[in-house]
């Protein structure tokens, strides 16, 4: 017999030992026939067919290479007396190479991520199904558990920045006990806004004003509440045009311009879903919450300055 073949048939025999091997120590055969379990002897006997197999494809080739002479075509250049034969592209092998980039395309751009099992996508999905519970248990709640979930969502999500009392920290950030600060109030006149651009696309525009005198008399009147007696304010909002997008009193107009003078759910609505940089620093936008906690949230914001 070749030599070839004899080691070929030792390593068949050594890899069905380690095999047998290795289903003793983890049970042994007789459990898992026991159990009939045919799906994993399934296995072990394809793993078995797979060891002889290519074991003797190894050994054909092997001997091959011992044995074969080459025939063919010369191609011109040769290196050394190393030569090389213009061989055609196999076809088989020409196909399988473009079908698997066409595949490995689709693999990437679709198959994978629209059908694949994922920890994340399970997880989104737990906690959207986790939400919409949330959504339906609280839809009709009463204003004061409503003011009440404000309160604890505000201490998990808004306290960091804002403070437990909601005064922003020493100037961190905005203090929500109270509508705006002159210095805000300027700061937008002078620079205009355009942070809220869901609700209000239109933005502010800069520069309406420019007296420093009117600036900081609107300014005043503004951040104490548009009180009735302060004429000198009362006129230099007038002379801004500021009443013409927020109203005569502040008071706000649907896609023109927010409220301005005092906090209402909606305002608090606006600044969670775009975010606000200001005079004050920078707020994130948090889009992370649910509609029933974004209400909560505007009610006990709002609560906050009565
Ligand atoms: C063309 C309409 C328009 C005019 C006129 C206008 N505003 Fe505004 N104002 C807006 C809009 C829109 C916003 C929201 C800006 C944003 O998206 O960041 C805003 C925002 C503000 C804010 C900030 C509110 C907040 O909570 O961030 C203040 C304060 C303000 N305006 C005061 C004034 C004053 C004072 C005047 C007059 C000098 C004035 N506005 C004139 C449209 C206007
Ligand atoms: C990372 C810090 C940070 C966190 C967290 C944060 N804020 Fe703010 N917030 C700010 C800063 C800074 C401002 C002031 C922006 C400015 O006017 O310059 C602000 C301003 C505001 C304003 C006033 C916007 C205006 O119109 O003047 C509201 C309302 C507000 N935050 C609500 C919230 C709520 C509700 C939460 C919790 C969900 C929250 N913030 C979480 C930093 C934060």
């Amino acid at each position: 017999m070749n030599k070839t073949v004899l080691a070929a048939i030792i390593v068949v025999i050594a890899m069905l030992g380690f095999t047998y091997a290795a289903v003793e120590m983890t049970g042994g055969v007789d459990k898992l026939m026991k159990g009939g379990d045919w799906v994993n002897m399934l296995a072990i006997l394809g793993a078995v067919i797979l060891v002889i197999v290519t074991s003797f494809v190894v050994t054909k080739y092997v001997r091959q290479m011992q044995n074969d002479t080459a025939t063919g075509k010369l191609a011109d250049e040769n290196w050394d007396g190393i030569g090389e034969y213009k061989n055609e592209l196999p076809f088989g092998w020409a196909v399988i190479f473009l079908g698997s980039i066409v595949w490995a395309m689709w693999y990437f751009l679709a198959g994978y991520p629209v059908n694949a099992y994922s920890q994340i996508g399970e997880y989104n999905a737990d906690v959207a199904v986790h939400d919409a519970k949330f959504e339906a248990e609280h839809k009709n709640m009463d204003a004061e558990t409503l003011k009440e979930m404000g309160g604890s969502v505000f201490i998990v999500q808004c306290a960091p920045c804002h403070g437990l009392t909601a005064d922003g920290i020493d100037g961190k950030a905005a203090n929500l006990t109270h509508r705006l600060e002159e210095k805000s109030v300027k700061h937008v006149i002078n620079n205009g806004a355009n942070n809220f651009k869901t609700d209000y696309p239109g933005g502010m525009p800069p520069m309406l004003l420019q007296d420093p005198a009117q600036i900081d008399a609107v300014a005043k009147y503004v951040a104490s509440g548009f009180k009735a007696d302060d004429t000198a304010g009362k006129a230099a909002f007038l002379a801004g045009t500021c009443n013409t997008c927020h109203g005569e009193n502040g008071e706000g107009m649907p896609s023109v311009a927010p409220k301005i003078n005092g906090w209402e759910a909606a305002m608090v609505a606006t600044v969670l879903k775009d975010g606000k940089k200001g005079a004050i620093g920078a707020m994130p936008a948090f889009n992370n919450l649910t509609e029933v906690q974004v209400k909560a949230l505007g009610a006990y914001v709002t609560d906050l300055s009565k």
